[in-house]
């Protein structure tokens, strides 16, 4: 059946709501009221392990120098004719290089893909996975991979091709053919201990990634704070030792969080605190926060048009600290994490705030808006508050798509990390090397602090300064932030959209922080 008989399906399945919705409710109504899809995005392939290749797959051979190991599910005629293509092709096993070949006995495609990462720096499996089953998204065949070693590397595998092969196709009712969704086998000795690995953690992660994809994508008419914290909700749902928790407008008002609220109100659509406690351990927790801007126009400093459509994912990282806590949670970690999504949706309106508005935080502290568009740091504000003094966490990371400025100093492969302590720095940045999503530390000098003294509230949230932008932010959240508590700040503006397909990635919502927040919460426990 075509996808698009498969959405018809669903629309009408939806006119009944719909019907009952007017005309009382007519004026209630935020947005048009009219679903742009009641779909879901297309079935992606499944991942399993066995230890032989199925009789009709495709063959992806996995090699990190050209030459082929012991590799199941190739006679030695097909053996040889691929020996010979590649002796032909030249081809080393080059991360990043592939062979595509056709007609070799009985299997439909063999694709050879290299893995070995440049400067003898061993192999990359989860990027090599990534990268063919991207080549592969239109084979309407099964495929088996072969070549990696052990059961960890079949899993890193796995990782990759889960990660590479996600696809955002929920809207798109027009076409003749979704991308491919046959399974996958991961073939090879100790599939029954790589099938294990995976289910107790890697599938895991890929979900909470896949979880944070498709927030980040949906379009801001489809996601605004309440129905993030509805489709959280339910990703959550039955996982034992989490409790959830969410502020309302009406409650942070009585808590005097001015800056959250503030934010939200130019748009009729109220802010929310969420809160996800996971404890897999006794103990204080780790605190992740996340700003959660469901669009950001910029409010009455509006934003160009150019690119603001991309403001839908400026919630990013509040879909990023709950996936990874997602993540945590169902892989069953022994860690206790609480993670803050601080959502609100930025817009001019006839009560938005103005620049020159003072706003009070859930501290007590005040802060005087220069730029509406400063919002990210308005949010945090009252988020990092609260969540110290009601969850007493040993440590706090906040993150954040908070200025242009950290994707102009590092571009697109790197995500700012400021912190106070270089002990805190260091286990930043282990957790980044381990996960594969790159930091680079940026100055959090004294000096960048003046940035956000006001005239006449505590700080500012903007100005002319000779700080560069990403610092300011940073300084701006720290002051929010008691000195004795272990606190990493993220800025990773210039991360979370892919402006092309990458191996792990494709083009459009990267996921970012899922693994690296994952990674560190598995490291960084209170001693
Ligand atoms: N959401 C933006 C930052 C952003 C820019 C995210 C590009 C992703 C891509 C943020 O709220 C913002 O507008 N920041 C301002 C801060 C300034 C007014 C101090 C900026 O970076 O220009
Ligand atoms: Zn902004
Ligand atoms: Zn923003």
């Amino acid at each position: 059946m075509t996808k698009f008989k498969t959405q018809c399906i669903g629309l009408f399945a939806a006119i009944p709501l719909m019907a009952i919705a007017a005309p009382a409710q007519a004026q209630s109504v935020i947005g048009s009221g009219v679903p742009a899809s009641t779909a879901g995005n297309s079935q992606e392939r499944p991942i399993g392990f066995a230890e032989q290749v199925p009789a009709t797959a495709a063959l992806v051979i996995l090699t990190q120098n050209g030459e082929l190991l012991d590799v199941p599910g190739l006679s030695m005629t097909e053996r040889g004719a691929v020996e010979t293509a590649i002796a032909a092709e030249g081809f080393k096993g080059k991360l990043g290089h592939s062979l595509k070949l056709r007609g070799i006995g009985q299997r439909p495609l063999i694709l050879i893909v290299g893995t070995a990462k440049p400067d003898d720096k061993g192999a990359d499996w989860r990027e090599a996975a990534g990268s063919a089953v991207q080549k592969l998204m239109k084979e309407e065949v099964e495929l088996a991979i072969v070549g990696a070693p052990d059961p960890a590397t079949m899993t890193e595998a796995a990782l990759g091709l889960a990660l590479g092969q996600y696809r955002f196709d929920r809207y798109q009712y027009d076409v003749d053919k979704s991308p491919a969704s046959q399974k996958i086998t991961i073939a090879g000795a100790g599939a029954s201990e790589a099938q294990a690995l995976w289910n107790g953690r890697h599938k895991h992660l890929a979900e909470g990634v896949r979880f944070v994809r498709d927030l980040q994508s949906e379009p801001a008419n489809a996601l605004y704070p309440q129905s993030f914290v509805d489709r959280t909700r339910a990703a959550f749902s039955g996982i034992p030792n989490v409790s959830i928790k969410v502020l309302d407008e009406t409650e942070m008002r009585k808590l005097n969080m001015g800056a959250i609220v503030g934010v939200g109100q130019g748009s009729p659509r109220g802010s929310r605190m969420m809160v996800v406690s996971y404890r897999g351990a006794s103990g204080p927790p780790l605190a992740l926060a996340g700003k959660g801007i469901t669009f950001d126009t910029g409010g009455i400093s509006i934003k160009p048009n150019k690119g603001m459509w991309a403001m839908k994912a400026d919630m990013s990282r509040a879909a990023a600290v709950m996936g990874a806590t997602l993540s945590l949670a169902k892989s069953r970690a022994p860690v206790h994490v609480v993670a803050v999504a601080a959502l609100a949706e930025n817009m001019p309106g006839a009560n938005a705030q103005r620049p020159g508005d003072v706003v009070r935080t859930y501290g007590g502290k005040t802060i005087e808006i220069l730029s509406t568009d400063a919002e990210g740091r308005l949010v945090l504000a009252d988020a990092v508050q609260y969540v110290a003094d009601r969850y007493k966490p040993f440590a706090l990371v906040d993150i954040a798509t908070l200025t242009g400025s950290v994707g102009r100093a590092l571009g697109s492969q790197y995500a700012g990390l400021f912190a106070r302590e270089d002990a805190v720095a260091d286990r930043m940045l282990n957790a980044a090397e381990e996960s594969g999503e790159a930091l680079w530390r940026l100055p959090l000098h004294p000096a960048y602090a003046k940035a956000v003294r006001s005239d006449i509230a505590d700080v500012k949230n903007s100005g002319v300064t000779d700080a560069p932008g990403a610092s300011a932010g940073a300084h701006f959240i720290g002051y929010f932030i008691d000195e004795s508590l272990p606190w990493a700040h993220l800025d990773i503006a210039g991360v979370d959209w892919n402006s092309s397909s990458r191996p792990l990635s494709p083009k459009g919502a990267s996921g970012f922080g899922v693994r690296l927040l994952d990674q560190l919460a598995r490291d960084w426990t209170a001693d």
